[in-house]
């Protein structure tokens, strides 16, 4: 089955009449428990279960109005049609939209530049549920989670706030490959950024999972790695254990880019910067302070910590910046 195939078997007799606009915001999502490597590529299907937080105020807002040609506007700037970000952006909506049917697509994101933080899960996140509510499509977050997949693996975890869980699944026609969101809130949880280096990655998450899981002696473990992780993860967010949920997930990055650097020839996202910075938070940690470190397809770190642990914290890393992923709830 291919991706139209897919998207159609969804969308089925659903109607896809343009209304006047449609707009949605998605939030980033960081995951605790990785997705790293797929079981099939046309359909993004991962090699296993991924498990993630979202970022509250951090992410994407888009809208679509139907113009007379395509329009990609990014923050107020126009994005040529021969780029890869545009043909990425309509190569998505023409899963969803019908023939002849010009697309303005503005969007916006409120994610730090350059934090080393993907805005691909929100903004295909946002992307997904704004043509959700352009054409009237009434999909449900299941089937949100679906579509979103196949513009990034992770977008499919941002389409609700919170925690969620992202089945593998192990159907062929993908159909039960999306993220469950856990009622679970943690109000006190905090995710930290900062910003070791700009600059371009050497390799794109895509081509590095690829490379790990096509030649990584050690990616033979990671579904093993997965099968340990996923229910620490879940016990700790059901009880609110912070140090179980940061060690699980310190140690599963870890044990990613373990892998990677396993690759031939291998992956090596970490800068000077990122090992200073591990560094430092052991150092924090073994001096009393409750902080754990996550990092995905780059160098840039990113700590897990507690609302108390805030001001301390920014005594050594001034610049951290700070998601609240619960930051929606009124105290
Ligand atoms: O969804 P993608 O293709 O951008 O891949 C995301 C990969 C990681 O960020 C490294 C892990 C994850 O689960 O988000």
């Amino acid at each position: 089955m291919n991706r139209f195939e897919y998207v159609k078997s969804i969308l089925a007799d659903r109607p896809s009449t343009p209304g006047e606009t449609g707009q949605a915001y998605a939030p980033a999502n960081i995951a605790l428990v990785k997705y790293w490597g797929k079981r099939q590529r046309e359909l993004n299907l991962p090699a296993t279960d991924s498990f993630s937080i979202s970022l509250g105020d951090f992410g994407a807002t888009t809208t679509l109005t139907p113009a007379s040609q395509d329009h990609f506007i990014l923050h107020e700037t126009e994005i040529a049609p021969d780029t890869p970000e545009f043909q990425k952006v309509f190569g998505f909506l023409d899963l969803l939209r019908p023939e002849a049917c010009p697309l303005a697509v503005e969007s916006r994101s409120t994610i730090p530049i350059a934090a080393g933080l993907a805005s691909s899960a929100s903004g295909f996140a946002a992307l997904t549920l704004a043509a959700n509510d352009l054409f009237g499509f009434n999909l449900s977050h299941d089937d949100a989670s679906r579509i979103a997949r196949l513009g990034s693996g992770s977008a499919c975890r941002s389409i609700r706030p919170g925690f969620s869980l992202w089945h593998a699944g192990t159907r062929e026609d993908g159909m039960d490959s999306f993220a469950d969101f856990l009622p679970d809130e943690w109000p006190d949880l905090r995710i930290g950024f900062l910003v070791l280096s700009g600059g371009k990655k050497e390799i794109s998450s895509r081509d590095a999972m690829n490379q790990t899981t096509e030649t990584s002696i050690l990616y033979q473990a990671w579904p093993q790695q997965i099968e340990q992780d996923l229910p620490r993860m879940k016990e700790a967010v059901a009880n609110q254990d912070f140090e179980q949920l940061g060690k699980t997930a310190e140690n599963n990055a870890m044990a990613m880019h373990a892998t990677m650097m396993a690759s031939v020839p291998s992956v090596l996202y970490w800068q000077t910067q990122t090992l200073e910075t591990i560094r430092k938070i052991r150092q924090l940690r073994e001096d009393g302070l409750p902080v754990y470190l996550t990092m995905d397809a780059g160098p840039n770190v990113k700590l897990l910590f507690k609302k108390e642990t805030e001001e301390t914290l920014k005594k050594t890393f001034p610049e951290l910046q700070t998601a609240m992923p619960f930051g929606h709830l009124k105290p």
